[in-house]
């Protein structure tokens, strides 16, 4: 295993609680705040997973989160817009804690993540953000059987939100139930 990280979730649900079990299991310490907040200043590395629409007061529930490294796995669902002012959530995130900030684990299903690390290929975790927040997505995505993959910087934390709708559209057009993803080869190379 890598080495032993603090983790805080803020959010404790289908998101925040699963990967919190398995980053537990992978020898992570991990501290799960739900609504009543709480301080996450002991924290290495933040994961944020609430609905959307409580993002702002999540965060303001939730001491010591100046500078944190912090991986924003919120969707706005129904292509709702992103806070007042801002292109994303993630923007909006990065400029209330003003750390490292990954929009990460939000193209992903919830209810697969355990199932991950049996996968024959490590699923991909698509992620944009911040490279002080490489390190942290990378680590928590091997840890529980993904393979984290860069698609650029902060500011296409707007695409990357705008794509799960299209995202959850065409997995229940595949017909298959709930999918992970993974960009491959081609077999004859
Ligand atoms: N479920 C998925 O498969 C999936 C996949 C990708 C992305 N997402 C996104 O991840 C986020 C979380 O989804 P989820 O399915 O994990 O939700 P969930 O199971 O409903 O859990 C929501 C969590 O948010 C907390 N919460 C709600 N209002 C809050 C507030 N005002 N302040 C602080 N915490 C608050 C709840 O606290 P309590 O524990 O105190 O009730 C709960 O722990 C959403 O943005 C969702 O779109 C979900």
């Amino acid at each position: 295993m890598s080495a032993a990280r603090k983790i805080t979730t803020i959010g404790r649900g289908t998101i925040g609680g699963t990967l919190a079990r398995l980053w537990t299991s992978a020898g992570h310490e991990v501290v799960q705040l739900g609504r009543a907040g709480g301080d996450a200043g002991d924290a290495d590395i933040v994961l944020l997973a609430v609905p959307h629409a409580a993002v702002p007061a999540a965060l303001a529930g939730v001491t010591g989160l100046e500078g944190k490294v912090i991986i924003d796995a919120t969707n706005r669902l129904d292509d709702v817009d992103p806070p007042d002012g801002f292109p994303s959530v993630a923007a909006f995130v990065k400029a209330t804690t003003g750390g490292p900030t990954a929009k990460a684990f939000n193209l992903n299903f919830g209810a697969l993540f355990d199932q991950a690390s049996a996968a024959s290929i490590p699923p991909h975790n698509l992620w944009v953000g911040d490279e002080g927040a490489r390190a942290a997505v990378e680590q928590l995505s091997r840890d529980i059987g993904m393979k984290a993959i860069h698609g650029g910087p902060l500011e296409r934390a707007a695409a990357q939100e705008a794509f799960a709708p299209m995202f959850i559209a065409a997995v229940k057009d595949a017909g298959e139930g709930l999918l992970f993803y993974r960009f491959f080869a081609p077999e004859a190379r």
